[in-house]
């Protein structure tokens, strides 16, 4: 039977911190077993047909972590993008980072630009990387920006329709996510996507993010094939 490769998958790495636990390491031990499983999944995922891949990496509620954590997240993350960076010539990703930038230390944001200009003409499978995103923030952001361009007489309340709205978005005017992958068992949006994940379906799974694998993505792609779509409809 043919599958239907869902062209927008989204994750919630969910469980670093259990999977450290149960090896008796410290929870930012998880954390970079964690990245090492998204660097080793995103070209396998790519292979399968997959367009766009977004993960959440850092919530706008993470800065409420222990201080240590942040600080080390925050270190991992960096070392990851200039990873990206030097394996630009290796591989075609292209990688975008999603949230609001302006609370990131200023040595990140260029980091960040580097990536974004060095990989933004690549032909293969975009990774949108969630950082110091939220849902909410992300909708007032949105609503923010519409509001001083009304205020400027740059567009009028009536410009302002669903699609219109959804593009102001950080995903602009990517496709919708088809499959939201959550690990770690618990069921929840977590801030995540909110505008966007409306008819989205989503997949539950208990293992810990560092123990995900590609086999795991297929498991849920097959699953995805086995729902019929409505969109609300019959
Ligand atoms: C949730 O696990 C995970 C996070 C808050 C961070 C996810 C980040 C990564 C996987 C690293 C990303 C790196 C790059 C380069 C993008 P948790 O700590 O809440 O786990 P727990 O629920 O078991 O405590």
């Amino acid at each position: 039977m043919t599958q239907t490769v869902p062209a927008h998958v989204a994750i919630i790495m969910d469980g670093n911190g259990r999977w450290a636990k149960k090896r008796h390491l410290a929870h930012t031990a998880g954390h970079r077993a964690g990245a090492q499983a998204l660097k080793k999944l995103a070209p396998a995922v790519e292979k399968l047909g997959v367009k766009y891949l977004t993960v959440y990496a850092f919530s706008t509620e993470n800065w409420k972590r222990p201080q240590e954590e942040v600080s080390a997240l925050m270190k991992l993350i960096h070392e990851y993008i200039q990873q990206y960076i030097d394996d630009t010539k290796k591989n075609d990703m292209r990688i975008f980072i999603i949230g609001d930038k302006s609370r990131l230390e200023p040595e990140l944001r260029r980091k960040i630009a580097e990536l974004e200009a060095t990989t933004e003409t690549k032909p293969g499978l975009q990774v949108n990387i969630a950082l110091n995103y939220g849902g909410r923030d992300e909708i007032t952001r949105a609503a923010r920006n519409l509001a001083k361009k009304t205020a400027r007489g740059e567009i009028v309340p009536e410009d302002i329709t669903e699609t219109f709205f959804a593009n102001q978005l950080d995903t602009g005017s990517m496709p919708y996510p088809d499959l939201l992958i959550k690990t770690g068992g618990e069921m929840r949006l977590s801030n995540f996507l909110l505008w966007k994940l409306a008819y989205t379906e989503i997949y539950v799974l208990d293992k810990f993010w560092p123990d995900f694998t590609i086999n795991d993505m297929r498991k849920a792609i097959d699953w995805f094939n086995g729902r019929e779509r409505r969109f609300g409809g019959r």
